[in-house]
């Protein structure tokens, strides 16, 4: 059993990233900048049918190109096992499943020209009717079989039927999210190398021996015959969570021109394509009250779309599953299998889509039941874990409404909407609360050694995609070892490391830590505290908690806006965002901070802005590119702040940590349409919310 960090020097310490230098001042190689001898470039070829197949597709004129070395396409790649995953298996065969599918590739000795040569190769398909409207009939929706990862698609506890038909005070609403698209800064590289040792792959990806492990079985490979790196990654938001399909061109195109290395980099309108997506979702809320606002009576039935040949199933119901106390609770997911392109993770899958109908709910229950919507949401704080009866392991909601309330000025608010305006624009208030589960995936290990350089060289396959894990993991070394920070040095990235757990569901610093934790005690145990001699090694995993069997992990927070909509245009303008969390232990709060406003950020962004809009006689996102699918920027957000409570919890792990990179976005979109409707009057349950919505 893992004893916790109680002497805390370097955790809490807020420091500079060690590799933030580094990357902002253009000395950190990404995937794609790493130096090999003698690339060659791909770039794919896209189906523009969204369903059919390829009938024929003539390569002479792309061939005839100076310059070009191949090009790949379903009649000539490299085999793959295929009858796995059929968003990666590339080439293989002929069909088109969603527009912008992968059916070739050019290689060429320079990117330009292989991009020309694409251009020149001749596609004739046989086209088949695609269908990818959303929302569509409820008849044309299937149930999955579980939603991401592992959660049952419905529950349902207790009779929601009679609870609702008694219910003093009800209501019934459906709310819509939008299509979201991750847009991490670095675009999704790979540089794949084939040699006789098998194969190299920098990637920018979340986590190299995930990768690595798809890759092996695609390819046919012992693991020990790949290779992935990624010390430096620019974001991921999750689409670089999962292998995505051109990983498998890369190293297909290197396969083909063994000895040569390849390099690929999706320009930014093919990730809308290629690298997942935020599916829409429609919510069907009921809730069921008295008129004192407890809730008796509580269901969210989702319905989303999927891909025809790989199922993504969005998690939307599942955080109302535990959030609020209410006897009587059904949730359900039912899909549609779409001719579109493999959704995937996306900052908070499930959760942020999924706190938004029912937060907005909660501040439509509040009015009707004549409560401040805090008070509504203190009244509903269950004593117990709603779904599984176990006792939280920490759960300080209330505090977070509490502490924020009073930091916000929440007291002056008036009750009534459209109250208050100044010149030109509506002014208000709303709140919404913030969760996210404290996950833990097991297997992430350690190695620590004492250096000649006198230093603790910490080692571990994790990849910091901007979080400042590097950095927080060095500060936890430092005080499970003992030393100071400086004398300590991590090294990530890499499958030659220790296997390290995936970069997501907010779960990083704590699988890692905990390994090295783990190491660090096992390192002191077997070479005592003082002066180990240079050479002195140790490697260990992370120890199982069995305190994850008995309590309910969660983070939460509370999140508030203020906001101003004109009356003459309906510009909505949001001066004011302030998050106040409970998230565990913050072990460097200059990175915490940054994690915290960087999710609110991107909460306001897909509040005002996000939306993917689909062309459905194309059967493509049309908004393809950052000229058109608007994401937040600097004067987006005048003021947003972040703050968090001192919280101990000693159940999660040894740090005490609760995990911080997704929380920040699950919830703001509620808050902030609840301030437009408290400026307004005008009740939007649709995202984005949009300056038509107010004339
Ligand atoms: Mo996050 S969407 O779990 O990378």
């Amino acid at each position: 059993m893992t004893r916790s960090i109680e002497r805390t020097v370097a955790v809490g310490e807020d420091t500079e990233r060690v590799d933030g230098r580094a990357k902002v001042a253009g000395r950190a190689p990404y995937a794609y900048e790493h130096a090999v001898e003698r690339p060659l470039y791909a770039h794919p070829i896209q189906a523009t049918i969204a369903a059919g197949r390829v009938r024929d597709m003539v390569t002479e004129r792309a061939l005839a190109l100076e310059g070009v070395q191949a090009v790949l396409t379903p009649d000539n790649a490299p085999r793959l096992r295929t009858g796995q995953d059929a968003e990666l298996e590339i080439l293989q065969d002929s069909g088109v499943a969603f527009r912008g599918q992968l059916i070739g590739c050019v290689v060429a000795d320079t990117p330009e020209i292989a991009r020309h040569a694409a251009d020149l190769v001749e596609v004739d398909y046989e086209r088949a009717e695609h269908d990818v409207a959303f929302p569509r009939e409820r008849s044309g929706l299937y149930r999955p079989d579980v939603v991401n990862p592992s959660y049952e698609t419905d529950t349902d506890d207790g009779d929601v039927g009679t609870a609702l038909a008694s219910a003093e005070v009800r209501l019934d609403a459906e709310y819509r999210t939008a299509r979201n698209h991750n847009n991490p800064l670095e675009p999704h590289t790979t540089v794949a190398v084939w040699d006789a040792d098998g194969l190299t792959l920098h990637d920018s990806t979340q986590g190299v021996h995930s990768m690595r492990s798809v890759v092996a079985g695609l390819f046919d490979l012992e693991e020990s015959q790949i290779r992935v790196l990624a010390p430096y990654v620019g974001g991921g938001f999750g689409s670089k969570g999962t292998a995505h399909a051109h990983v498998v061109l890369a190293a297909l195109a290197a396969k083909r021109m063994a000895g040569r290395p390849v390099k690929l980099a999706l320009t930014r309108q093919q990730m809308f394509t290629l690298t997942g997506y935020r599916t829409p979702t429609v919510q069907r809320i009921a809730l069921g009250a008295d008129r004192d606002g407890r809730i008796d009576a509580l269901v969210v039935d989702v319905e989303e779309q999927t891909s025809r040949i790989k199922e993504f199933a969005e998690q939307t119901g599942v955080p109302s599953r535990t959030m609020y106390a209410a006897p009587n609770r059904r949730t359900s997911h039912r899909l549609a299998a779409l001719d579109v392109p493999v959704p995937s993770w996306m900052r908070a899958p499930g959760v942020c889509p999924g706190m938004f109908g029912p937060e907005v709910a909660m501040d439509e229950l509040a009015e009707r039941c004549g409560l401040d919507p805090i008070e509504l949401r203190l009244r509903n704080e269950p004593e117990r874990d709603p779904e599984t009866g176990k006792p939280y392991s920490s759960r300080n909601l209330a505090e977070c409404l509490r502490v924020g309330a009073r930091r916000f000025g929440w007291e002056n608010r008036p009750a009534a909407p459209r109250q208050t305006r100044k010149g030109e624009w509506w002014i208000g208030t709303g709140v919404a609360s913030s969760t996210y589960p404290v996950h833990h995936s097991p297997g992430s290990a350690a190695r620590i050694e004492r250096g000649t350089d006198g230093r603790y060289h910490v080692s571990i396959g994790a990849v910091d995609i901007g979080t400042g894990a590097w950095t927080v993991l060095g500060q936890i070394a430092a005080d499970a070892l003992g030393v100071p920070a400086e004398d300590v040095v991590v090294t990530v990235g890499d499958t030659n490391l220790p296997f390290a757990s995936v970069a997501g569901g907010s779960s990083g610093t704590a699988n890692w830590g905990s390994a090295v934790v783990a190491a660090a005690q096992g390192f002191r145990a077997r070479f005592g505290d003082d002066d180990p001699p240079a050479g002195s090694e140790h490697t260990e995993a992370a120890p199982e908690n069995p305190d994850t069997e008995r309590f309910a992990m969660h983070a939460f927070g509370a999140q508030f806006a203020e906001v101003h909509v004109s009356a003459d245009t309906g510009e909505i303008r949001v001066p004011r965002l302030l998050g106040v969390f409970a998230a565990g232990r913050i072990v460097n709060p200059r990175l915490g901070r940054s994690q915290f406003l960087g999710g609110m950020t991107m909460g306001l962004s897909m509040a005002l802005h996000e939306d993917g809009v689909m062309d459905e006689r194309l059967g493509m996102v049309v908004n393809h590119d950052l000229a058109e699918y608007h994401v937040a920027t600097n004067a987006d957000v005048p003021s947003v702040a972040a703050e968090w409570l001192d919280e101990h919890d000693p159940h999660v792990n040894a740090m005490g940590t609760k995990g911080i990179g997704e929380i920040g976005i699950v919830g703001t979109a509620a808050a902030i349409a609840n301030a437009a409707y408290h400026a307004t009057g005008v009740r939007v349950r649709e995202l984005p919310v949009t300056a038509d919505r107010f004339l």
